[in-house]
């Protein structure tokens, strides 16, 4: 309630569903993504729905800069952020010699390294707000159910938000004291654009949720007494989560290697 929260990947899906719900409790809102018109569009939504007032700013977070030139904007435009969710990624599907270099590039930049340049950046403002307003304020990144076993055909994607899941855990324990609550939240398969950016089929196994539903657990677990490390968005995909921790090595890969090989 009257903060700024910062969206990254706020032109589809579950970027789209944070904003709304971040709205609806009174945050101003930062909508990055590369698709302009999508992002203004939302502003309007909610500017009309919520009162909320959006910064909009269109840009390619895989761009080498991208990050230090967002700092350097909000900061000459005023802007504090007090909420950061780090949602922009993509997966995709296919044996690894099969992709573009290009793309892999691009998806552990945009996956991995921007998500960690943004946390970085904006760490001491976050903190800073929720040291003078604890509980106000959060750091929530998109790990997946993906990160809790190696995936082939979707290996790179997979060992992405292993590290998602890894760094943020991590961070929960930085921000012990401040006031800062940090979560990673791993969604299931979600029904967004991303099976269409991922070319995928087969991988899209499991119960599939709305957007809504699966941003719904990243605030339960925020308005949590004490919110947990990370969170798995569906009980049949938490079971399966640690689940698979018991599961050896070589007879899970067998398993999901012959269950989603590509035709
Ligand atoms: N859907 C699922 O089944 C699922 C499951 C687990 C985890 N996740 C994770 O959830 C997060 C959100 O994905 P989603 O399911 O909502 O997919 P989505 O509908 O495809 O949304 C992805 C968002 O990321 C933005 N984006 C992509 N490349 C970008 C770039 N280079 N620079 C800036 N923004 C970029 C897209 O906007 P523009 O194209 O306009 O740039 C879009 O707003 C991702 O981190 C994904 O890995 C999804």
């Amino acid at each position: 309630m009257g903060t700024t929260a910062l969206v990254t990947g706020a032109s589809s899906g579950l970027g789209v569903e944070f904003a709304r719900e971040l709205a609806r409790r009174g945050a101003d809102l930062v909508l990055v993504a590369r698709r302009q018109d999508r992002l203004e569009q939302l502003a309007v939504q909610l500017a009309e729905s919520y009162g909320t007032v959006s910064t909009v700013i269109p840009m390619d977070l895989t761009a080498s800069d991208a990050v230090s030139e967002l700092r350097a904007d909000l900061a000459e435009r005023g802007v504090r952020v007090a909420t950061l969710v780090n949602n922009a990624g993509f997966g995709t599907f296919g044996r690894l010699d099969g992709i573009a270099e290009q793309r892999v590039h691009d998806e552990v930049s945009l996956n991995v390294l921007a998500l960690t340049e943004l946390t970085r950046a904006f760490w001491p403002e976050l903190v800073a707000h929720a040291r003078t307003s604890p509980g106000n304020g959060a750091l929530v990144n998109i790990s997946s159910t993906a990160a809790y076993q190696p995936i082939p055909f979707m290996a790179v994607y997979g060992a992405t938000k292993a590290y998602v899941r890894s760094f943020t855990e991590a961070l929960w324990w930085e921000a012990k004291g401040t006031g800062l609550k940090v979560t990673a939240l791993a969604p299931g398969a979600t029904d967004t654009e991303f099976r269409q950016v991922a070319a995928n089929d087969p991988v899209m196994v499991g119960p599939h949720q709305d957007a809504a539903t699966a941003v719904a657990t990243a605030f339960r677990a925020l308005d949590a007494r004490s919110t947990p490390p990370s969170v798995v968005s569906g009980a049949l995909n938490a079971v399966g989560a640690r689940g698979v921790g018991f599961v050896p090595r070589r007879s899970l890969l067998t398993v999901l290697g012959r269950s989603i090989a590509p035709s």
